[in-house]
């Protein structure tokens, strides 16, 4: 099972100058409790913009560097590796924009949030097929003082091949 997650703005940013454009602390939380425990994906970019490995999750770095070693993540060079584990288990692959563009093609579940707002940003969610994802949850988020912009979580699954 292969799952994306993500945060993005109503003109499908997602980054800018490799961090987030926004602070969203209930978006963290749920990214948060989304993954505990599962086994995440991340591009080298991504994982130097969290400058270490994210806590109580098996952590995979994608990188054509075949001379990176990383003191707490373990580095994947090709996207077949990660394939083969999802055959058995649940990964979440959390960007960035490179990552998500690898695979979209086998992508089976969207988890996003999509922030009603627009940031000044460099990096966008890439061109997805939308048509072959049907919407199955819909939350609210709740505006207050430390999450200031409207947002609202989202679950996709992709259609059955009829
Ligand atoms: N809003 C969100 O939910 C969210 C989530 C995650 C990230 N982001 C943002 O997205 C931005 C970073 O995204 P990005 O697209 O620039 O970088 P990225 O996807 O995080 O990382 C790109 C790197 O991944 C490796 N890579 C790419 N394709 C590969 C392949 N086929 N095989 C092996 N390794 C491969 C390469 O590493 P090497 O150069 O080492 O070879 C490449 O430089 C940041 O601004 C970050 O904050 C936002």
């Amino acid at each position: 099972m292969l799952t994306f997650i993500w945060a993005q703005d109503e003109c499908g940013n997602i980054g800018k100058d490799n961090t987030m454009p926004w602070y969203l602390p209930a978006d963290l939380a749920y990214f948060k409790k989304q993954t505990t425990g599962k086994t995440i994906v991340v591009g080298r970019k991504t994982y130097e913009s969290f400058g270490k490995a994210l806590p109580n999750r098996t952590n995979l770095v994608l990188s054509r560097d075949l001379n990176l070693t990383l003191p707490d993540a373990e580095v994947v060079h090709d996207k077949e590796a990660i394939l083969k584990r999802a055959e058995t288990e649940s990964i979440f692959i959390c960007g960035g924009a490179e990552i998500y563009k690898l695979f979209l093609d086998e992508v089976d579940r969207l988890l996003v949030t999509k922030i009603a707002a627009r940031f000044d940003a460099d990096t966008a969610f890439p061109k997805l097929d939308w048509d072959q994802f049907k919407e199955v949850g819909r939350v609210e988020g709740t505006q207050d003082e430390k999450n200031r912009y409207p947002f609202t979580f989202y679950t996709y699954d992709r259609k059955k091949a009829k």
